[in-house]
């Protein structure tokens, strides 16, 4: 079983949707998919109805999943961990124990040579269009990173 984590900022806007959609293209008796934020704002909470909306257009499910914090014992626990951007990518560097903790943690975007974009870019003071962007930028570079497992 290969373990595989998403962490975003909030863990309501960016990682629930890499979350659903990482989950949707991979057999789940091979795959644990899951998501967390770097902040605790949000802990308990849904997705952003944006985000729900934007993956229920695409046939992906995400209401049911809670918002947590990112923990350090999420290194133990997964194989590979995905930041959604540099801030979160340095914020969870911050936490690794040792050089295998680290060696686990890659900054999602680098997956995809096609973009020059470093970060996904944070929605949540955006409108629907950018949760559209969010959402395809997303769904292109798991397919990527699908292809590199
Ligand atoms: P996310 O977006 O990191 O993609 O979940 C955010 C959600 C909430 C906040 C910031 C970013 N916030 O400041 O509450």
């Amino acid at each position: 079983m290969t373990r595989i984590l998403m962490v975003c900022l909030g863990n309501i806007c960016r990682s629930p949707l890499a979350h659903g959609i990482l989950e949707s293209k991979l057999n789940s008796l091979d795959y644990f998919v899951d998501s967390a934020g770097t902040a605790s704002y949000h802990i308990g909470k849904k997705p952003d109805k944006r985000s729900m909306e934007v993956a229920f257009n695409a046939g992906i499910d995400i209401t049911t999943q809670q918002a947590r914090a990112f923990i350090t014992s999420d290194f133990d626990d997964f194989d590979y961990i995905f930041a959604m951007d540099e801030s979160n990518y340095h914020d969870i560097m911050r936490l690794a124990r040792n050089q295998e903790d680290a060696k686990k943690v890659k900054l999602f975007l680098d997956a995809n040579k096609t973009r020059f974009d470093k970060n996904v870019p944070d929605p949540y003071y955006g409108d629907i269009s950018d949760f559209e962007y969010v959402f395809d930028l997303i769904n292109e570079t798991a397919d990527l990173i699908i292809r590199g497992l």
